[in-house]
């Protein structure tokens, strides 16, 4: 009877380590969940951000014997205001969409675009809030402002608009850190005004 007793002592004791380690595995895996420091959600953020394609429209690009890539230096400032676009074929906007070498510039159908400057700037997201930024990627929202124009081809953003808040602030939070990069995007070109 007493053997027993203290059977059951011991394995209750095993039972409560077991139980006890388990939650400490769990909480250990929620700390480490990515977004729960700062640190953390920059670095979500830029993962985000590289996978999502971001660089492909809004970062300048330099020229090598491979082919494009991204400038560092201008990372994500959008459009470069000094790069001019060569005249177009109107014509043949009615059925195609063209991009600059940069991928920073696109005319189609709807006139002319210019990939936003995304960096730390006033002229970038510099002055934004998180609200903003969340408006402009869930409802295609120029500045994320109410009662603006909504965003042009080639933005993806109906794609972008399917990420949770945590990305999306995670995103966010990334490009609040990137190095400031003066730019100011021209706006858009109406069909009529293309060269
Ligand atoms: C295929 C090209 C393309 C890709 C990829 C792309 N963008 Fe854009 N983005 C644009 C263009 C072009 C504009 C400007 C549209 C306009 O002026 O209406 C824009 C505008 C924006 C704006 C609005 C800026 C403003 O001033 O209102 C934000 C914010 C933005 N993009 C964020 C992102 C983020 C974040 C990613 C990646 C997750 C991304 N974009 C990927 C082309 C792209």
């Amino acid at each position: 009877m007493k053997k027993s007793l203290y059977s059951m002592l011991a394995l209750t004791a095993l039972t409560t380590i077991l139980i006890t380690g388990c939650n400490v595995e769990t909480e250990k895996k929620e700390t480490k969940k990515a977004g729960s420091t700062p640190e953390e959600l920059v670095k979500r953020g830029e993962y985000l951000v590289t996978i999502a394609g971001c660089d492909d429209c809004h970062s300048p690009k330099v020229f090598g014997p491979n082919g494009p890539s991204i400038d560092p230096e201008l990372r994500l400032s959008g459009h470069p205001e000094k790069v001019a676009l060569d005249p177009v074929d109107k014509n043949s906007l009615k059925s195609w969409v063209l991009f600059n070498s940069h991928n920073t510039a696109t005319v189609g159908p709807w006139g002319a675009s210019f990939a936003a400057n995304l960096t730390s700037d006033p002229t970038g997201i510099g002055t934004w809030t998180e609200e903003q930024f969340i408006k402009a990627l869930r409802e295609g929202k120029f500045k994320g402002l109410d009662n603006t124009r909504q965003l042009l081809p080639p933005m993806p953003w109906p794609s972008y608009s399917k990420m949770t808040d945590d990305d999306l602030k995670a995103i966010f939070a990334y490009l609040r850190t990137t190095k400031p990069v003066k730019n100011s995007v021209p706006a858009p070109i109406a069909p009529p005004n293309l060269k």
